[in-house]
């Protein structure tokens, strides 16, 4: 029981980081773009964010196929775990350009060589886009917890 109450808030605490961390991340590169924020405050920003992703993927992992809730056969036969995931899946996709750059800019940074900021403006529009699918996923969350399903 208390293995169950602490996977089930380290999760929810990984939410709340994420969220805010995906959309600090999407400010300070918007700030980045219009030339008055540091390359600093995203790569903070994106550490948080990459954190709270491989625990929500753990945690989550643990409660649907380690027997911490409801049993693999349920989430697997329930309708919004699927549209869970696969929100899920598009986050870790939209994800794949700015982690690309991001690691460019640290080796840049490493090297003390210039970084190329010239895609800000995008990656600020994906990380908000990102935020509104971790929104999303709490709403089909909440639906999946609760057994909802459709006719
Ligand atoms: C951005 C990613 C994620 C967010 C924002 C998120 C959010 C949430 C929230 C808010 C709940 C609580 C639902 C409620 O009781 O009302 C929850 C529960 C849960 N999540 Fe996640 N989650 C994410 C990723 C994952 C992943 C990747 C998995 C599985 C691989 C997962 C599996 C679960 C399970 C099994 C529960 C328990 C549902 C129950 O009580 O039956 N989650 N999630």
């Amino acid at each position: 029981m208390l293995v169950h109450w602490f996977l089930a808030t380290i999760h929810l605490w990984a939410f709340a980081l994420g969220f805010w961390a995906v959309l600090s991340r999407g400010t300070a590169f918007r700030h980045l773009a219009t030339g008055v924020g540091e390359v600093r405050s995203v790569l903070i920003a994106d550490n948080l964010w990459g954190i709270s992703a491989v625990v929500l993927l753990v945690t989550g992992g643990m409660r649907a196929f380690g027997g911490y809730e409801k049993g693999t056969d349920y989430y697997l036969h329930q309708p919004l775990f699927h549209l869970k995931m696969t929100l899920f899946v598009l986050i870790l996709l939209l994800e794949v350009a700015p982690m690309i750059t991001l690691i460019k800019w640290r080796v840049a940074q490493s090297r003390g060589t210039a970084i190329d900021s010239g895609r800000a403006t995008l990656f600020a529009r994906i990380s908000h886009i990102e935020a509104m699918l971790v929104l999303l996923i709490v709403v089909a969350a909440a639906g999946m917890a609760r057994g909802v399903t459709f006719g």
